[in-house]
């Protein structure tokens, strides 16, 4: 028990490091939450500091909901647990980090949308859903530009994916927990969401090449 709460206080401390605004502040002096849409994410630190910046962000979040979620897998085989309370673990483990991500400890709770940090995590659960939901993120941005309705249509694909015989998971409880995530995508979207509406989100500038 002590090894389980000690890896929920884990994942979300490492959930919480607020990479793009630490990138931001440590190498162009500014805090990313007062530019663009004012998310401490990797989309807006794309749209505010460029492409170098945008990728090291986007990679950093991804792999810290990879690491929390893989760190709970090494700690449950150490200690010999069986396959559904590992599956579990890793999906509460996962939502710390998650969590994290959406409110960390290290600035003021005021963080992103937890998009990367959880692609980071499905990719340690079901890489193939989730390779998948990255072909439908980006098909999605290239056609509408919008990088918000990617996030939440692929956050929507990955538990109705699971749905399918081809993807169907060892345990269903990856599926409820794939619509709660969307849910929590959903309610981190809610400003997107409203620009979307009314017309004004702001667009990316990938374009599909011209031949
Ligand atoms: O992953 C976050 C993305 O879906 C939206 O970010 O900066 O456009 O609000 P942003």
């Amino acid at each position: 028990i002590t090894l389980i709460i000690a890896g929920f206080i884990a994942s979300y401390l490492i959930g919480s490091l607020p990479t793009a605004l630490w990138y931001g502040q440590a190498f162009h002096g500014i805090d990313i939450r007062n530019y663009g849409s004012g998310n401490s994410g990797a989309t807006n630190t794309f749209r505010v500091l460029g492409k170098k910046a945008g990728s090291i962000v986007m990679a950093v979040d991804i792999f810290k909901g990879w690491t929390a979620t893989s760190i709970a897998a090494i700690l449950l085989h150490l200690h010999a647990f069986t396959e559904p309370n590992l599956i579990t673990y890793q999906l509460f483990i996962g939502i710390l980090a998650v969590i994290g991500h959406i409110f960390p400890i290290y600035a003021n709770f005021r963080g992103g949308k937890g998009v990367a940090t959880l692609l980071g995590m499905v990719l340690a659960i079901h890489v193939e859903a989730a390779l998948l939901c990255i072909a439908i993120f980006f098909l999605v941005v290239l056609l509408s530009k919008y990088v918000s309705l990617g996030s939440m249509i692929a956050a929507l694909a990955f538990p109705l994916l699971l749905l399918m015989p081809r993807f169907s998971p060892d345990d269903p409880i990856l599926i409820i927990f794939g619509f709660a995530m969307f849910a929590i995508v959903v309610l981190t979207h809610q400003k997107n969401i409203i620009r979307l509406i009314h017309g004004e989100e702001s667009r990316t500038n990938i374009r599909f090449r011209k031949k």
